[in-house]
């Protein structure tokens, strides 16, 4: 269709305001309101209900029908038949890599899954019962100190390495976290070892004795990682964009990531849905806590459910239930009770008539905290690993950005304050 107009007419502004309408390759058209502001008037959307941000051609989210594609790929597709590092390749470079390309990428993660040992002199100055976001936060923010040499964020070379250097280092500092809480010594990366293997090796390993990996665990724990690599503009990915518009070097941009990532409305969600799921304690109490969320006078709401987008199942809730349903198979704990709460709650509020009509569905969140927990991983850990996963999706939307042409990001805003008035006299 020829180019394709809204038309817009505001009381006290005399003519029509026409705006382009600009079609993607998928989705919902945009307006493209970037003149409207020389008509006198703003466009105002807190919380960017309905405001597109950027261009992307990374991740594509239809939240009626409940799609998630990377790239063009289903999320099913990928959490069946990829991995981790290949879907990091996909995210980043555009298209899934040759056996040969695949076989360098993975060396190169490889190849810098260290962390300079003076990130321990960091780790010794936090109380051993930190939360491990805020660690991490301060960890990952410190990465920019190191990499000084690497910092032209105009140059394609210093963009791959800092993309290279986050993905391959967060498992170790994520590692590090936990092992500081447990006052044990961090183990260093193994290089013999897979992506999932090596993280749950420097989890759960000592100097005293090794600690056999279990392929269920590992592949259960590359599939969250898949299922945890990017979802479009979320909040904590239009924070590293923002960030990243400044110019801000890589690593600071991803700490701001982590710290967004971090809200119990985000990527806590996995660590408060344990909690809630704790807190029920019991299949006779899911009502009264069914209640609680429905109550608007209660600012409890049932965690784990419902999605900005998703206005239906969240795709990767789907597969996270299978693989839970795998993981507790495989260690004989299908009768965990915590899992019989969950399938209990998830069954009641499908068919609570107030979270039909919100469309409030189990989101990515629901069942990950479940297979964390009976893989021996504390809740505390949970957001960590959530971030540590969303790293490639974080660095994949600063790149497209860094790469492309973009303006630093300066929203406006609906003035409710004082208009201008003078200081009193002194009397
Ligand atoms: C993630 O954006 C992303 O893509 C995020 C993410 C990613 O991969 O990056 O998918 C990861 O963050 C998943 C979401 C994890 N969060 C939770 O599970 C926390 C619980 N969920 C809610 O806080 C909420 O559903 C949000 C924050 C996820 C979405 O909130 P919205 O879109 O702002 O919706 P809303 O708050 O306006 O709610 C609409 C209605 C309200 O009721 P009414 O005012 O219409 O009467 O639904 C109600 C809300 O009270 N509601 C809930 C609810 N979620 C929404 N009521 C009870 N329990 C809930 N979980």
């Amino acid at each position: 269709m020829a180019d394709k107009k809204a038309r817009i007419t505001v009381d006290g502004i005399d003519q029509t305001i026409e705006l382009p309408v600009l079609t993607g390759t998928a989705g919902q058209d945009v307006i493209d309101v970037r003149t409207l502001g020389s008509h006198g008037v703003f466009t105002y959307d807190p919380g960017f209900m309905s405001t597109g941000s950027c261009e992307s051609a990374i991740t594509y989210i239809d939240g009626e029908a409940g799609v998630l594609l990377h790239r063009g790929y289903k999320i099913a597709d990928l959490a069946e038949n990829s991995d981790y590092l290949e879907t990091c390749y996909l995210l980043l470079y555009g298209e899934l890599p040759s056996s040969e390309q695949k076989a360098e990428f993975v060396e190169t993660v490889k190849n810098h899954t260290m962390v300079s040992e003076s990130m321990q002199k960091f780790l010794d100055g936090f109380r051993n019962d930190a939360h491990p976001m805020a660690i991490m936060v301060g960890l990952v923010g410190a990465l920019s100190a190191f990499y000084q040499d690497h910092m032209d964020i105009n140059d394609p070379k210093h963009r791959e390495i800092a993309a290279f250097r986050l993905i391959s280092k967060m498992p170790t500092l994520a590692a590090m976290c936990y092992k500081y809480s447990k006052g044990q010594p961090t183990m260093y990366p193994r290089n013999d070892l897979s992506y999932a293997e090596n993280f749950l090796h420097m989890m759960f390993a000592t100097p005293c004795e090794d600690y056999k990996v279990n392929p269920v665990f590992a592949k259960a724990m590359d599939r969250i990682f898949i299922l945890h690599a990017d979802h479009e503009q979320n909040a904590s990915t239009s924070t590293v964009r923002l960030a990243g518009s400044s110019g801000a070097n890589p690593f600071a941009c991803i700490a701001a990531g982590f710290v967004t990532l971090w809200g119990p409305a985000h990527g806590g969600a996995n660590e408060a849905v344990l909690t809630m799921l704790e807190e029920i304690g019991d299949e006779s109490k899911i009502d009264e806590f069914i209640a609680k969320a429905k109550d608007k006078n209660d600012p409890f709401r049932l965690m784990g459910f419902g999605h900005r987008v998703y206005k239906n199942f969240d795709p990767r809730a789907k597969v996270m239930r299978e693989t839970c349903d795998q993981v507790l198979a495989e260690l004989g704990q299908s009768d965990d009770p915590m899992l019989k709460i969950a399938k209990r709650l998830e069954k009641i509020a499908l068919e609570d008539p107030y979270f039909v009509e919100r469309k409030l569905y189990p989101n990515v969140d629901f069942y990950s905290g479940i297979i964390m927990k009976a893989i021996g991983i504390p809740t505390s850990m949970f957001t960590v690993i959530f971030a540590m996963a969303r790293t490639v999706g974080w660095i994949s939307h600063w790149n497209e950005m860094i790469s492309g042409s973009y303006k630093i990001g300066r929203p406006r805003q609906l003035y409710v304050g004082h208009t201008e008035r003078d200081y009193p006299t002194k009397k």
